[in-house]
């Protein structure tokens, strides 16, 4: 018998350390998505963490193209997505998809921390989304030449990742035993002595 969403939920949250952000614990990438509408007031919220994110020069190279299901936006993100995410991200009621501009405005040249900048935005955005109980799931898995086509996005901006968005679903949903071990498997991390370090290859003393 699959796991419930509540039951998931408590698997997939990293242990508390004090101190840490709740958010940060709480959140995960399920792929089963609850056939629930986000409103648009945590939906404004969601995007205004992202919009005070850090970014190189404050040029905010990131845009957001926001879909929700049923509108032209969202089949367009949902068509260049390869089929494994297909097959589950369409679950979801908002797909977004992040851009970013690979020119700094202010003088033209090439701005090399673009991609970083908008991965930082998108963070802020998962982050908030878990402080309001919103469950995200970014994706690398599409086609980029579909999407910037798709779009028209101009060729000095850059697609970055398509994040589905919205409320937690059941795992048994997914319909697929593959995945519902996936979704109910624990999330694992690097120690920080193996990421956090004094010389190359060796742990900092923290
Ligand atoms: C840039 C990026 C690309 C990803 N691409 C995919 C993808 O194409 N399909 C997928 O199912 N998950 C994808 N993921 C989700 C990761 O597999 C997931 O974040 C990772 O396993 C850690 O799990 P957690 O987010 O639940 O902590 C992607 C995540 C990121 C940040």
């Amino acid at each position: 018998m699959p796991l419930s969403a509540a039951e998931v939920q408590e698997v997939k949250k990293a242990p508390a350390v004090e101190g840490v952000l709740p958010a940060i614990h709480n959140r995960w990438s399920p792929r089963s998505f609850a056939d629930k509408a986000v409103p648009s007031a945590l939906l404004e919220k969601i995007f205004e963490a992202a919009r005070w994110s850090a970014s190189s020069y404050n040029e905010q190279p990131w845009r957001f193209l926001v879909g929700f299901k049923g509108d032209a936006t969202y089949t367009k993100i949902l068509s260049t997505l390869i089929g494994f995410n297909q097959a589950w991200a369409g679950t979801a009621p908002v797909l977004i998809l992040g851009v970013a501009s690979t020119k700094f405005a202010h003088n033209g040249q090439e701005n090399r921390y673009s991609l970083y900048d908008l991965g930082a935005a998108a963070s802020l955005l998962t982050l908030q989304a878990a402080q309001l109980g919103v469950a995200t799931h970014s994706m690398g898995g599409f086609d980029q030449a579909a999407a910037q086509a798709a779009f028209e996005i101009p060729s000095d901006f850059i697609v970055g990742a398509v994040t589905a968005l919205g409320y937690l679903g059941e795992p048994a949903a997914l319909g697929n035993e593959q995945m519902i071990a996936m979704e109910e498997a624990p999330r694992a991390r690097k120690p920080l002595s193996e990421i956090v370090l004094s010389a190359w290859g060796v742990p900092a003393a923290l």
